[in-house]
């Protein structure tokens, strides 16, 4: 029992319990975040007693008379300032960590009203941000300072919000204060919660399943089995080969999978009925490695398979073997990098009601349409008996593809015909969602004389986990991009992706790209040393330029900036020259021939334009930006322009958050409907006389399929290039990552940047401290164990944005940038190193640097 002073209301808590859950469940309060329940994250910061105190790990009876503040809390003063300084400086991306951010600040600047950027560091060192490099947070709290040292008011934003405008993004206020609803805020009468038991073993046969003791514990409503699955028994993006739920006599693939889904009232009687479950297993031998896999007549992930071969990729032009055979200089060397995780700050939620005969899901993800098409497969149901409305999504990185939750709070709602909701826990969220690929990877190239490249070969062997997801397209851009931004056609590269007991490989910001630049950029290096040019000039030599041929055979067109990003960092280099150095390509779009269309949809209603596409903003701003686009081709005030978010019931399906493509795809679709409206507007003279009406825009990306037989083939609608530069201090420490990124036209500029900054930001983990090892396909890391950069360890990072694209360009010259601001930084890094030390790593994270675990 304690007496609790909330936000200036005096309660008694009965009951001993963590203060998150009883600030979150009891009193939805839901600016404080549940991000690991571990203590880890810093998503649940509160004030107690003046000091910002991490809630999950406080016992509430320990906490008799002490007063506690959250961001619900604070004086509208206060509330003004941070949603305005957060929202100018461009701190807010996918805002699951800002009011624990907001919490910290508001700690500092009671008791220091004038922080030095290190100050703001160490106060917000224990809120981790996976978004935005921590920059422009930094910039938000001193700002904040400012303002209230000054006691400035807060002024009005005067930018109008064209294509070019650094505007505030529209949903950032609400994302500031703790508005903002994530699918773990929603608390729906009659709710129940939903949770799996998991496989006890990566490789076993289900024997049997007892769910009779589950069934009696006090507050269990339902324990379900595959047999009560009434549609599909296997669901997935591209593969169905993903069990809903492991049925007996069949065997688990991996320790994610789900056997027996309890649902009840509440999360003690949660717990309780998943501890009554009971498995018999017959434990069998597991695939822990791509090499294991690959072995003739090992045994099977997929009995129903022939092999573990889950993809075979080829990308071969020319002949680059005897071009090798004959180059003056070759290198050749293996790389191996590791899973990792996203480790975005919001496990996986979603809820689910009934709505008609069928479910309304609210799900935080990077597709409402997939969500529906897998949930409708699974219940037997038309797609149009699932409704999904997106929520607010705390950071995807990719990791948000695949269902993880949604299928299993829809069977549950759907059979009790009541709301549910199923939540990861972090540790659920690291063994289940799919990671990053861990690959090895073998690759030569070779030049001429006087540095010229000729040829390169690769092969690449994923571990791809236990799962299909979208491990063939990663592999797949692996291999397409192996041979890197230049001018050589001459390759040769395989890839084969193997299904194993680990958790499934799938999509991570990069998609294979990351991996693979990382040997090319390395061997690239050693060409360099041994033509005797600096890698600068190696690159400057090389590197592709409008009007020549991709290794790939497409033409390079005339946005092409890749040398201008070199151009970008020269001066560096003059003066650093042990700085290091990469660059890269990625795509904008599917590409390859695969069908991929943007759409969106804008309604007049009340003189307003209404925007809607199933476009999912996962923090990178898709709202703000299409809501841009409008106003650059329609020239009415932001004000007049509303966006609304994905919903299935409403929105035109827009495809997947993936492949860097909604700033071009769903993009060009708002230019395309905007035009529509423009035109009808000029013509009836008033947006009165449109009221009602719908505008549909819609833009498909018309590529090339793989094996294309065509001389220059396009295999994708465009290519985003970035040169980035590391430089180290005396203790071989980062002090500086310079990232130049062709990004065509910039829609807006302070997103773009913060996209750049925290892509860097992620990256430098992957180059130095983050890996997932697994023992028996357990992960060994725990949130706070996965090596994630911190405020307090993190460099400067200097954006520099540029591209040659127009605004009369597809989608007003914009290409994406999501992705490439995180691919040339871990080869950087290996070059900053060997400059140093004369060492050159071959694995990630690098070895023997200060940021290596001892
Ligand atoms: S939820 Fe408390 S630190 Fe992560
Ligand atoms: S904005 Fe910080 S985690 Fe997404």
């Amino acid at each position: 029992m304690a007496i609790l002073t909330v936000n200036g209301m005096q309660l008694s808590v009965d009951q001993n319990q963590k203060l998150l859950p009883f600030l979150r469940d009891t009193l939805h309060l839901t600016s404080v975040k549940n991000g690991c329940s571990e203590g880890a994250c810093g998503t649940c910061m509160v004030l107690i007693d003046g000091k910002a105190t991490k809630a999950c790990v406080q016992q509430t009876d320990k906490l008799d008379g002490k007063t506690i503040v959250t961001v619900e809390g604070l004086s509208p003063r206060e509330k003004d300032v941070y949603a305005y300084a957060f929202a100018s400086a461009g701190a807010v991306q996918c805002g699951f960590c800002t009011p624990g951010m907001v919490i910290s600040a508001k700690a500092l600047l009671d008791q220091n009203p004038n922080p030095t950027r290190a100050d703001v560091k160490e106060a917000i060192k224990n809120n981790i941000c996976r978004c935005t490099g921590y920059k422009k947070i930094e910039d938000a709290v001193l700002l904040a300072a400012q303002l209230f040292r000054d006691n400035t008011v807060v002024p009005a934003s005067e930018l109008p919000g064209s294509v070019g405008d650094s505007i505030r993004r529209i949903e950032v206020v609400d994302k500031t204060l703790g508005l903002a609803m994530y699918a773990d805020d929603i608390y729906l009468p009659d709710m129940l919660l939903g949770s799996c038991v998991r496989a006890a073993y990566p490789r076993a046969k289900v024997l049997s399943i007892d769910i009779s003791a589950a069934k009696a514990v006090e507050g269990v409503v339902a324990v379900f089995t595959a047999d009560d699955v009434p549609g599909a028994k296997k669901i997935g993006h591209l593969v169905q080969d993903y069990d809903v739920l492991i049925p007996v006599g069949s065997i688990t693939h991996f320790l994610g999978d789900a056997i027996a889904l309890v649902v009840a009232e509440n999360a003690a009687a949660l717990e309780a009925g998943k501890a009554a479950v009971k498995v018999e297993y017959e434990p069998l031998t597991p695939i822990l490695s791509a090499e294991d896999a690959s072995k003739d007549g090992y045994e099977l992930v997929h009995l129903e398979r022939k092999d573990n071969l889950l993809s075979y990729q080829c990308v071969k032009r020319g002949n680059a073997d005897e071009l090798i055979k004959n180059s003056a200089h070759v290198v050749t060397n293996h790389y191996s990098v590791p899973f990792t995780d996203h480790a975005f700050l919001e496990p996986e939620c979603a809820v689910a009601e009934v709505e008609g005969d069928g479910v309304h899901i609210f799900s935080g993800d990077q597709g409402v349409y997939q969500t529906r098409k897998e949930c409708a497969m699974m219940l037997g149901l038309p797609p149009e008996q699932v409704r999904v409305t997106a929520m607010m999504v705390g950071g995807g990185f990719g990791g948000k593809e695949d269902m993880s939750v949604q299928h299993h709070a829809a069977l549950a709602c759907y059979l009790l015909k009541r709301p549910v909701k199923v939540r990861f826990t972090r540790a659920e969220s690291l063994q289940i969602h799919p990671k990053r690929h861990a690959m090895e990877m073998d690759f030569t190239t070779a030049c001429d004389e006087t540095g010229k490249l000729t040829a390169m070969r690769a092969r690449i062997i994923a571990d791809s986990g236990a799962y299909a997801s979208l491990g063939g397209p990663v592999l797949q851009r692996a291999c397409t991009h192996a041979a890197g931004p230049y001018n050589y056609q001459d390759v040769d590269i395989e890839g084969y992706a193997y299904y194993t007991n680990n958790p499934p490989g799938g999509a991570f910001r990069g998609f294979g790209v990351t991996q693979s630049c990382f040997a090319t950029e390395c061997n690239i290096n050693q060409l360099a040393e041994k033509v005797g040019m600096t890698p600068f000039e190696f690159r400057y030599l090389n590197g592709i330029r409008p009007g020549q041929i991709l290794p790939n055979g497409q033409i390079a067109d005339e946005t092409t900036a890749l040398i201008e990003t070199l151009d970008a960092v020269r001066s560096i280099l003059e003066r650093n020259p042990k700085a290091g150095l990469a660059c890269a390509i990625k795509n904008s779009g599917l590409g390859v021939g695969v069908p991929d269309v943007g759409r969106c949809r804008i309604e007049v209603l009340d003189g307003k334009l209404h925007l809607h596409s199933s476009a999912a903003c996962i923090g990178q701003g898709m709202g703000t930006i299409q809501t841009q686009f409008v106003k650059e081709i329609t020239g009415l005030p932001l004000e007049q322009i509303i966006y609304h978010v994905p919903d299935t019931s409403s929105a035109p399906n827009s495809g997947n958050t993936t492949a860097s493509r909604q700033t071009l795809f769903t993009g060009e679709a708002a230019v395309r409907a905007a035009k529509m409206v423009k035109a009808a507007l000029d013509e009836a003279g008033s947006l009165e006389a449109l009221e009602g009406q719908s505008f549909l825009g819609e833009y498909e990306g018309k590529t090339d399929s793989m094996g294309s037989d065509k001389a220059n083939p396009v295999s994708h609608i465009a290519y985003g290039y970035a040169t980035q530069v590391v430089e180290l201090d005396e203790d071989g420490r980062v002090c500086c990552v310079t990232a130049a990124h062709d990004v065509g036209q910039a829609v807006n500029p302070i997103s773009l940047e913060g996209q750049i900054e925290g892509g860097v930001v992620m990256s430098l983990g992957y180059a130095l401290t983050e890996d997932f090892p697994l023992e028996n396909g357990k992960p060994m890391r725990k949130f706070g164990t996965l090596g994630l950069f911190k405020a307090n360890m993190t460099p400067d990072v200097k954006p520099i944005v540029l591209g040659k694209s127009t605004k009369d360009g597809l989608a007003c010259g914009a290409k994406g940038v999501g992705e490439i601001c995180s691919i040339p930084t871990a080869p950087a890094v290996q070059l900053a190193y060997y400059n140093r030390d004369g060492i050159f790593r071959t694995m990630l994270p690098l070895e023997n640097t200060p940021y290596s675990k001892k």
